[in-house]
């Protein structure tokens, strides 16, 4: 169990925690835009490039070489992460948004025809949204959306209500990035079987919190960020069954994902260099890999429960400020809270606290459609890592007492 003192201890790991903007102590709470990085990561970068750097899969040379069995072990590391059957099951991308168009490009293409349906849900953010709707504006298919409830969850009934004869594929995040809501996904799975449908997991705002285990969710595919878990940017991770991969013709053309070429016809690599066209980025897949097993080093189940009792305290707080309503109260809550005070825009809340040294975010949060289902053009986001503090909930709530008593004065 992570204590308030192991904390302190831990906030020790990331440097950027120290720095101070506008001349006051730096309060991030902006996680699930993007983690800050531990210096073992950090050092993992320069440790490559100052000391490996070479193109993977392409030398005989001693440099080259390294750098493949290092990517090829990062590959291992993410595997073994998210418990894989195979490092084959393992697709390195720049990120969740290219793995989920990854998925609906090479999905669609092959398995969905005119009149064909995918099914969202009303929480989903862009990057679930926008790669479907690319493919039904070319393949003539359907959009359909889960409805959420009150509290922001799904309506699970709602779903199963949804589901035809020409549902092909269900695209549902795990965890909500404006609501915080976690999603039965087990349940979804299990549902979603029962109809022979595959399922593709955005699990962006959930690999960082809570641990995921691909064989026992039994899904098809999986998606997540390097960012978000504390690694690198530009990196990313498909999780998909081979059986599916394999099934899947590639995404994008060039070195790398190829057997042979020649101007007749090019013959495909195996899995998962299919889907890797290109060099890889092999220093972010090594810095994840750091990631990872620093993330792995805590215990998943360690930074659950404290970022549950940090979630659960600030909720306490921040509902003491009068006029303040909290966008997502489901009963199975992760690490954001999205926040209106009344009389006050969220613009010029982020902005104020901001002066104050404290990070949120405003706006829509790339959740245009959800916006319009909650009947708002925005709100406040705090987002927590495990590296926050009940003081730093104490500042944020102290600075929005002090914005609320300006605006009211
Ligand atoms: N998806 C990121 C967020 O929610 C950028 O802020």
């Amino acid at each position: 169990m992570l204590k308030p003192t192991d904390i302190d201890q831990l906030r020790g790991d990331f440097p950027i925690l120290t720095r101070e903007v506008y001349g006051k102590r730096l309060v991030y709470l902006d996680n699930a835009a993007t983690t800050q990085k531990p210096q073992c990561v950090i050092d993992k970068i320069v440790a490559m490039y100052t000391t490996m750097n070479a193109n993977v899969h392409r030398g005989v040379h001693f440099l080259s070489q390294e750098a493949t069995e290092e990517h090829e072990a990062s590959r291992k590391v993410v595997q073994q992460f998210v418990n894989a059957a195979t490092p084959n099951e393992i697709v390195f991308t720049r990120g969740a948004t290219e793995s989920i168009n990854l998925v609906a490009s090479s999905f669609c293409n092959t398995f969905c025809s005119e009149g064909d349906e995918i099914l969202i849900s009303a929480m989903e953010h862009h990057s679930n949204i926008v790669p479907w709707q690319m493919q039904a504006e070319r393949l003539g298919l359907q959009l359909r959306v889960v409805p959420i409830n009150e509290q922001g969850e799904l309506i699970l009934e709602e779903l199963e209500k949804l589901v035809t004869p020409r549902t092909r594929l269900i695209a549902i995040t795990h965890i909500s990035n404006v609501l915080g809501t976690v999603n039965p996904i087990e349940e979804i799975v299990a549902m979603a079987h029962r109809h022979d449908i595959p399922v593709l997991i955005d699990a962006a705002q959930s690999v960082q919190h809570t641990r995921v285990d691909v064989q026992a969710l039994d899904c098809d595919f999986l998606v997540f960020s390097s960012h978000k878990i504390y690694g690198p940017t530009g990196v990313g991770v498909l999780y998909g069954k081979e059986k599916w991969l394999n099934a899947l013709p590639p995404y994008q053309g060039g070195g790398e994902m190829i057997a042979s070429v020649s101007f007749e016809k090019t013959t495909y690599n195996s899995l998962p260099y299919k889907f890797e066209a290109g060099t890889p980025d092999y220093v972010g897949t090594a810095a994840l890999a750091t990631a990872l097993n620093y993330v792995t080093s805590l215990g998943l189940d360690n930074i659950g429960r404290y970022e549950q009792e940090l979630l659960q305290y600030a909720t306490d707080k921040l509902l003491s400020i009068p006029g303040l309503r909290i966008f997502g109260n489901a009963r199975q809550k992760s690490n954001v809270i999205s926040f209106l005070v009344e009389g006050v825009h969220p613009y010029d809340m982020g902005t104020l606290l901001d002066r104050m040294g404290i990070a949120v975010r405003t706006g829509h949060h790339c959740a245009e459609p959800l916006m319009r289902v909650l009947g708002i053009d925005g709100t406040v986001r705090a987002s927590f890592a495990f590296y926050n503090t009940p003081e730093e909930v104490d500042l944020l709530v102290e600075g929005i007492t002090r914005i609320v008593k300006m605006f009211r004065a």
